[in-house]
């Protein structure tokens, strides 16, 4: 007897596919009535596959009365409503590590794009300006100060990366991370105030929405970088952009944003400014593994009564 899934929204092929071999799967978002949809089949559902950019909210678990598992695909899932889930004995998971290098690759690059001017150097070619004369001077990466907002999984492989160039590295959490090599900042603002870069990494959700705030980038000045891979949430967005226009800090190099896909209008016209679309866990291996996480979840829910990745 097969298992039954709810899937609630488009997902990789993969995920489609190990779902539609392996489950009898219920379609949310293919129902014209969602709320009929969910009265005929509810109690049927054993777990559910979701996306980190869809909801998993209070009314759509208690419509599943029989149904245990959230798993979900994304690191994030500040998409789920945790508490309620695990009032109701669900148990929620994520895919955790599978994306971690790639997350952590392009947070570097951004540092190193929004520094050095790679991308605007790249306009700067194409648009026959080169001819007329060079590039501004931009700022060495190399040595100098990283910040590191959330030193969890992603940060230390950011922080293991910046190592490579030789970076003075410090970061900021709720708490002290008792193995961690790099010096401790006890505030947001503090960090701040040190760093050259300040990378945002820590996870999104309401307990972390606005901590990059007008303070924290007045602290962390005209000379310095701001780079977030995290959730645009972390970031006072428009704060940020206020201090982008008026120059207040040096840069930022950004893959996520408030609203996406929507990017404020201001930040585009800037060229100390690196904009690229939510893509940071956005390659084929990673994507496949993500997805892959997805469906191991699932199978050793049902096989072994425990999920491989709890959050
Ligand atoms: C998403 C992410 O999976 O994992 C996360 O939490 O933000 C991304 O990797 C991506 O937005 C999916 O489209």
């Amino acid at each position: 007897m097969k298992h039954t899934v709810l899937q609630l929204g488009p997902m990789l092929p993969l995920v489609e596919k190990g779902l539609a071999e392996n489950y009898v799967v219920h379609l949310l978002h293919k129902a014209p009535d969602r709320a009929k949809f969910l009265a005929e089949v509810g109690a049927s559902v054993e777990a559910v596959a979701s996306h980190v950019r869809t909801p998993v909210d209070a009314a759509l678990l208690d419509a599943l009365p029989n149904a245990r598992l959230v798993a979900n695909f994304g690191v994030g899932y500040e998409n789920v409503d945790v508490a309620h889930a695990r009032a109701k004995g669900f148990v929620v998971t994520n895919t955790p590590d599978v994306l971690t290098d790639c997350v952590a690759d392009l947070a570097i690059a951004l540092v190193i794009d929004v520094a050095r001017g790679v991308t605007a150097g790249d306009r700067h070619v194409r648009a026959g300006k080169w001819l007329k004369g060079p590039m501004p001077l931009a700022t060495k990466v190399s040595g100098h100060r990283l910040g590191i907002l959330g030193l969890g999984r992603i940060g230390r492989a950011i922080a293991a990366r910046a190592e490579g160039f030789d970076m003075e590295i410090r970061y900021h959490n709720r708490r002290q991370v008792p193995d961690a090599p790099y010096g401790y900042e006890r505030t947001l603002a503090d960090l701040a105030k040190w760093a050259d870069f300040l990378v945002v990494a820590t996870s999104g959700g309401e307990a972390t929405r606005g901590l990059v705030s007008a303070a924290v980038l007045e602290a962390l000045g005209p000379k310095g970088f701001l780079v977030n891979i995290a959730r645009g949430s972390v970031v006072d967005e428009p704060a940020l952009v206020a201090a982008l226009v008026e120059k207040r800090i040096a840069g930022a190099g950004l893959d996520v944003f408030a609203d996406e896909p929507h990017v404020p209008e201001a930040l585009l016209a800037l060229d100390n400014v690196v904009l690229t679309p939510h893509i940071a866990s956005a390659t084929t291996d990673t994507r496949a593994a993500m997805g892959q996480l997805v469906l191991d979840n699932l199978a050793s829910w049902f096989e072994a009564g425990r999920p491989l990745t709890p959050v």
